[in-house]
C-alpha cells in the first residue's frame, strides 16, 4: 500500500551560509526521501529559509539593505548549495511568505480561542542606544556563576551554567556596547503550562507511541516530570518593535518570535507546494489526516519541537507530527567545527574546491544512525573510505566488465545466471536494506551493501574475466562472467541510489535502462539487453584536496565580511620588530584637559566618492545632531562594519573644510609610524560607555 508521506528538515536561518554541520541534516532527510519516493510512496519533503527575528534584522541593517533584500541573496545562496550537493527538495519557500503569514495567524486565533493565549508584562533588557529590546544573545557579561568574561546571556560556554540575562554581572548590549537597562514591556504567551497542554504532551510522547526516539522520549519525561510537578512554563511568543516579522493582529508594535512561526514555516512551504500541484493539504494536516508526518532536526531543537509544537498543533485543530527524527551534531577530526582551524567548512567552499558532492554524502550515510548520537567527520577516514568502497568496490566492478562486453558482443548481455550464490545473497538483502533506510539507520545499510559488493569483487576475482580474455574458446564464459558481474553493479546502484543520485543517474545511462526503483531490486538485466559504453562515475580523492579545503576554510575566517570586524591587512603589529614613535614634548595636564574627548557611536560610515583612505562617519556625541567626521581609515575597515561601533572622538577640534565636506572632529586610533604593518586600530571605549561621556 502506498503511504502518504509529508516530511521536513529544519529551516536554515536566512542569515549565514550553509556549512557541512548544516548538511549532515539535509543529506539525511534527502536520502530518506529519495528512498520513499524509490518504494513508490507519496512523499513531498519540504524545506525554506527561516527569515524572522533580531539577527536577520541586524544583520541587514549593518549590510545597509532592507531585510528583504538580505533574505532573497540568502535564500538564492541557500538552494545554490543545496542542488550542489543534490538535497532535492520538492519545494523550499520563505517563511515570510503570505502563506506563512496567513497560518500564523490562523494558529494565533484559534489558541486565542482555546484560552491558550495570555497577555503579561515582563521586564526585560532595553539597549536604551539602539532604543530595542535585547534577545538573551545580544547581551554579553561575566557569568554569575564562574565570573567567566564575555558570555552571552543565557549560558555560559567556559562553565555551562544557565541563567537569565538579568543575572549577569556588568552586563552590555552586544550591539552598542551601552549598559542595558531593565524594562517593562507586554507579552504574549502560550499557556504550555495548561493542564490540557501537559496532558496532551504525556500521552502523545509516552515510548510506545514511537514519536520520539528513546534518547527524545527520555528527555521529554525529564521536562514533564512527575504527574503533579507542573515543570512545564508558557512560552513567550511576542516580541518587541522594532523586529523583522509579522506584526501580532490587533496589537501593534508586538510581533510574533521568529520560533513561533518557523515551524509553522513547514506548513506555508507544504501549503504552496499544494496549491501549486493541486493537493489537498487539509488530508494532511486535519487531525484524522491519514498522512504520515515527520520532521528532521537537530538535537538542539528538540524542545521546540517536541514540546510546543505537538501542543500547538493540536490545539490549534491540527494533527500532531507522527515522528520527530532528531539527530547529533558533526565534529571534525573529533573536535567542535572550528574556523581558526579551517573545520568550519561551508557548502560552497567544497564545491568550489572541486571536492565531489557525493563522497561527502556517502561518508555521512556511513556514519548516520536512528540515533541522537554524534558523528564525526575524520578526514583522513573520509578519504580512505570513499575510495576503498566507492572507486574500489563499487565503481571498479561496473568499469571492469564493460570494457569486455563492448570488445567481444558489442555490449549485448547474456542472461543473468541467477543460480550463482552471490545473486541470492543481493535478493535476500533487499528488504534488510530497506528496513534500515525506513530506521535511518544508514550506516548498517552502507555496510550491508558494502559486504555484497565484497562478495561480488570476490566472484570477479574468483572468475577472473581477464585470464579467460586471454584464453582460446572462452568467450562465452567471459561473457557471462561480465554479465553477471554488470547485475551485480546494477544491483548495487539500486540500493546506493537514495545516498549517491548523481552516480545512479549516470549509471542508468550507461546501462541503458529506465530510472530504478527498489523493486528493481527483484529483476535482471533482460538477456540481449544492450548497455552503452563505459563512461567514467567516479575520480578517486586525493588527501591534498582536503587538506586545501581546509586551508580554504581557515582563510575564509579574514575574508567573511560579517566575522572580524578588521579587515586582515598585512602582518600584524610586531612588538619587537616595531619602531617606536618618538615621545612628544611633555605637558601639563591644564594643556590636556583643554582637549575635550568624548565616547562616540558611528551611527553611520560610508565610503567617500573620489576618496582613496577616507570613510564617511556620522557620530552620535549625544548632541541633537550628529556630527560628521572624515577619518583616514579606509584601508583598515569595512564602513559595513563600524555601524554601531563605539569609539573616541577629539570633539573640539576647529572644524575643517576638506574637499568632500567639513569634517568637525576626529576619531582616534593607534597606527605605526611608518605604515608597515598597513595597520590602523580604532580606539573603543570599555563596555557600559555612553555617548557623549568625556574622556580624560
Ligand atoms: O535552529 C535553527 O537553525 C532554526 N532556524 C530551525 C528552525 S526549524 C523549524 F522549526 F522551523
Ligand atoms: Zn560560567
Amino acid at each position: 500500500m502506498p503511504r502518504k508521506i509529508l516530511m521536513t528538515s529544519a529551516l536554515p536561518y536566512a542569515n549565514g551560509a550553509i556549512h557541512l554541520g548544516h548538511l549532515v541534516e539535509y543529506i539525511q532527510s534527502d536520502i530518506w526521501a529519495r528512498f520513499q519516493k524509490m518504494r513508490g510512496h507519496e512523499c513531498w519533503h519540504v524545506c525554506a529559509d527561516d527569515t524572522h527575528g533580531t539577527p536577520v534584522m541586524l544583520r541587514a541593517e549593518n549590510e545597509g539593505i532592507a531585510p528583504e533584500a538580505l533574505i532573497e541573496r540568502v535564500r538564492a545562496e541557500h538552494l545554490r548549495d543545496f542542488s550542489g550537493f543534490f538535497v532535492d527538495f520538492d519545494h523550499y519557500h520563505s517563511t515570510h511568505s503570505p502563506e506563512t503569514r496567513a497560518l500564523a495567524e490562523l494558529f494565533y486565533e484559534r489558541l486565542t480561542a482555546a484560552g491558550l493565549i495570555e497577555k503579561r508584562g515582563i521586564e526585560q533588557f532595553y539597549d536604551p542606544v539602539k532604543a530595542m529590546f535585547l534577545p538573551d544573545r545580544f547581551i554579553k557579561g561575566e557569568c554569575p556563576k564562574c565570573a567567566a568574561a564575555d558570555q552571552y546571556g543565557d549560558n555560559c560556554e567556559v562553565c555551562g551554567a544557565a541563567y537569565a540575562p538579568t543575572d549577569l554581572k556588568n552586563p552590555r548590549s552586544a550591539v552598542t556596547g551601552a549598559k542595558p537597562e531593565l524594562r517593562r514591556s507586554e507579552h504574549y504567551f502560550f499557556r504550555l503550562s495548561d493542564p490540557r497542554c501537559e496532558r496532551f504532551l504525556r500521552q502523545y510522547t509516552r515510548h510506545e507511541h514511537g514519536v520520539l526516539q528513546p534518547e527524545a522520549a527520555n528527555k521529554m519525561r525529564e521536562w514533564l516530570g512527575e504527574e503533579g510537578e507542573h515543570r512545564l512554563s508558557d512560552w513567550d511568543i511576542s516580541r518587541d518593535a522594532p523586529y523583522f516579522g509579522f506584526e501580532i493582529p490587533g496589537a501593534p508594535g508586538k510581533f510574533f518570535y521568529v520560533w513561533l512561526d518557523a515551524p509553522i514555516g513547514y506548513m506555508g512551504s507544504f501549503k504552496f507546494l499544494c496549491e501549486k500541484k493541486g493537493l489537498d493539504f487539509d488530508s494532511f494536516f486535519a487531525p484524522d489526516s491519514d498522512a504520515e508526518l515527520y520532521h528532521f532536526i537537530g538535537k538542539d531543537i528538540l524542545y521546540f519541537h517536541a514540546l510546543f509544537w505537538p501542543a500547538e498543533l493540536a490545539h490549534a485543530g491540527f494533527r500532531p507530527p507522527s515522528g520527530i527524527f532528531a539527530h547529533g551534531f558533526l565534529t571534525v577530526d573529533g573536535a567542535k567545527m572550528s574556523k581558526s582551524r579551517g573545520t568550519f567548512i561551508t557548502a560552497q567552499s567544497y564545491l568550489k574546491a572541486g571536492l565531489n558532492p557525493e563522497w561527502l554524502r556517502y561518508y555521512f550515510a556511513g556514519k548516520l544512525s536512528g540515533a541522537l548520537e554524534d558523528i564525526d567527520l575524520n578526514l583522513e577516514d573520509f578519504c580512505a573510505r570513499v575510495n576503498s568502497d566507492l572507486i574500489g568496490k563499487y565503481v571498479n566492478i561496473a568499469s571492469r566488465a564493460a570494457g569486455f562486453l563492448h570488445a567481444r558482443a558489442g555490449g549485448r548481455l547474456p542472461a543473468a545466471q541467477a543460480d550463482v550464490p552471490v545473486f541470492s545473497a543481493f535478493r535476500g538483502a533487499a528488504s534488510r536494506i530497506a528496513s534500515l533506510y525506513e530506521a535511518r539507520e544508514y550506516g548498517k545499510a552502507m555496510r550491508e551493501i558494502m559486504t555484497l559488493a565484497d562478495a561480488a569483487n570476490q566472484y570477479v576475482d574468483r572468475v577472473k574475466p581477464w585470464e579467460l580474455a586471454k584464453q582460446e574458446g572462452k568467450d562465452a564464459e567471459l561473457l557471462q562472467a561480465c554479465g553477471n558481474s554488470l547485475n551485480f553493479f546494477r544491483l548495487l546502484t539500486v540500493f546506493l541510489k537514495p545516498v549517491l543520485p548523481a552516480v545512479a543517474s549516470m549509471a542508468e545511462r550507461f546501462l541503458n535502462i529506465a530510472p530504478l526503483t527498489w523493486a528493481d531490486a527483484e529483476t535482471f538485466l533482460p538477456e540481449g539487453h544492450v548497455i552503452h559504453a563505459y563512461r567514467h562515475l567516479m575520480t578517486r580523492m586525493e588527501m591534498k584536496q582536503l587538506e586545501a579545503l581546509v586551508e580554504a576554510n581557515r582563510e575564509n575566517l579574514a575574508e567573511t565580511p560579517a566575522a572580524p570586524e578588521k579587515k586582515a591587512k598585512g602582518k600584524e603589529m610586531d612588538a619587537k620588530t616595531m619602531e617606536k614613535e618618538a615621545a612628544a614634548p611633555v605637558i601639563g595636564i591644564e594643556e590636556f584637559s583643554r582637549v575635550d574627548l568624548r565616547v562616540a557611536r558611528i551611527a553611520e560610515a560610508s565610503r567617500v566618492e573620489g576618496a582613496d583612505k577616507l570613510l564617511r562617519l556620522s557620530l552620535d556625541v549625544g548632541e541633537e545632531k550628529p556630527r560628521q567626521v572624515f577619518a583616514g581609515i579606509k584601508s583598515a575597515y569595512d564602513p559595513e562594519a563600524l555601524t554601531g561601533r563605539l569609539t573616541v572622538m577629539v570633539a573640539n577640534l576647529a572644524p575643517r573644510k576638506m574637499k568632500f565636506g567639513v569634517s568637525e572632529g576626529m576619531v582616534l586610533a593607534a597606527s605605526d609610524p611608518e605604515g608597515k604593518t598597513g595597520g590602523i586600530y580604532l580606539l573603543a571605549p570599555d563596555s557600559g560607555a555612553l555617548p557623549g561621556m568625556r574622556v580624560k
